[in-house]
């Protein structure tokens, strides 16, 4: 029984790292094709975008990106839920929710609509 139970908690650490390595393999390739145009996620450069290294839970609008607008001056983190708002299409996104930004509008012009396409995106950030 033992030796049953312990080939199963093998199996499952088998099996674990298997599945996040696809997930952010995803993730890394929606990033590649809908986000690298504009956004490093190394701590190196800004590019169209400011840079995304350690974006998931940081203060949004805060890094030294001189170009922001919509995100100038905000008070907000970026968690799941609004960075799948706003990835959804962050011009709907800033529209509906007013209250959040600063009021000019966007020059991100995005717009993911595969929802589990964002959440691999998101796990991806997450891991950078
Ligand atoms: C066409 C260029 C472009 C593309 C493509 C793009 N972005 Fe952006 N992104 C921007 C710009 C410009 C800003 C600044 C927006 C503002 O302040 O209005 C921005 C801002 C952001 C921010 C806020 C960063 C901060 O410092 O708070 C996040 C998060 C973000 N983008 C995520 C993404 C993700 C994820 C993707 C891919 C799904 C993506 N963007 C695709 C141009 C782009």
């Amino acid at each position: 029984m033992k030796s049953i139970r312990i080939a199963a908690v093998l199996a499952a650490f088998a099996i674990l790292p298997a599945t996040q390595a696809t997930a952010n393999d995803d993730g890394q390739k929606a990033f590649e094709k809908r986000c690298k145009a504009c956004h490093d996620v190394k701590f190196e450069k800004h590019k169209v975008g400011p840079n995304l290294a350690g974006i998931m839970g940081r203060a949004a609008g805060t890094t030294d990106f001189k170009k922001y607008k919509a995100l100038e001056g905000v008070s907000f983190t970026w968690d799941e839920t609004n960075m799948d708002g706003w990835i959804t299409d962050a011009k709907t996104y800033q529209k509906d929710h007013a209250d959040m930004f600063s009021g000019k509008p966007t020059t991100m012009n995005v717009k993911v609509k595969d929802a589990a396409e964002r959440a691999s995106i998101i796990e991806y950030l997450k891991s950078k």
